[in-house]
């Protein structure tokens, strides 16, 4: 039998209201999120600028739920220790910000920081060329959207990627980020996704709660994995 990770709804908190970021993370947790999912972006890796460090750390303040951090900047490694002292409990760089050659070095820094390790891939690598690396890391991360921004339109070529990955590595976890909704979250989980980020649906919902546990209790076809793409 194959141990497929659970699933997992994790609220974006780039769609949160942050004058009131303390009542934001109460909430989260209050209608069941076990995790949330960070966005640093840095004007350059993406178009668009949020924060660093020292707001993660006021959310490691406020907050005991899981933590995991997406970085969307170019040289990751700098931030790595700052991030991870912040009270982030998953880093996840780009690979396209790292680069084949430094990638093992970075996955190194990252453990030995103590936090788990993600890779994120944006929605035109190819996730085959990276698949040495998986094997090494806790997370991998598909964006189903080009990073940036919350609220675009998810990618539906992305897909066959995800049932790719799911069929190299059954255990592994595998998250999206963009565009995850009600319409697209069973479509990914048939996919072999099993960690789902989720921004503008999740915060526009009216019974967060309610849509939590529909999309937790969801059920990976069983032959997920054996699907090859296209
Ligand atoms: C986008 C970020 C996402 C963002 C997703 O670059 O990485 O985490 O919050 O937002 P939605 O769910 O609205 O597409
Ligand atoms: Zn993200």
């Amino acid at each position: 039998m194959r141990a497929m990770p659970p699933i997992r709804l994790l609220p974006s908190l780039l769609s949160a209201d942050f004058a009131r970021l303390a009542e934001e993370l109460a909430a989260c947790k209050q209608a069941g999120a076990k995790m949330l999912h960070v966005d640093v972006m840095d004007g350059h890796f993406v178009p668009n600028l949020t924060f660093g460090p020292f707001i993660v750390e006021a959310m490691r303040r406020s907050t005991d739920l899981f933590l995991d951090v997406h970085l969307m900047m170019t040289d990751p490694q700098k931030y790595i220790e700052a991030f991870r002292k912040a009270g982030s409990d998953a880093i996840t760089v780009h690979v396209e910000a790292v680069g084949q050659r430094q990638l093992e070095q970075v996955i190194n820094q990252i453990r030995a920081s103590g936090a788990q390790v993600g890779l994120a891939l944006n929605p035109d690598t190819d996730p085959e060329l990276w698949f040495w690396a998986f094997a090494k890391v806790d997370l991998v991360m598909f964006m189903t959207v080009y990073p940036g921004f919350g609220g675009q339109a998810f990618i539906p070529q992305v897909r066959p990627r995800i049932r790719a990955t799911r069929a190299a590595f059954p255990t592994l976890d595998i998250q999206v980020d963009g565009g995850v909704a009600r319409d697209t979250i069973p479509l990914v989980i048939a996919d072999g996704a099993n960690r789902l980020v989720c921004g503008s649906a999740y915060f526009n919902d009216k019974d967060k709660a309610g849509f939590i546990r529909w999309a937790e209790q969801q059920k990976p076809s069983p032959d997920a994995s054996h699907v090859h793409p296209r």
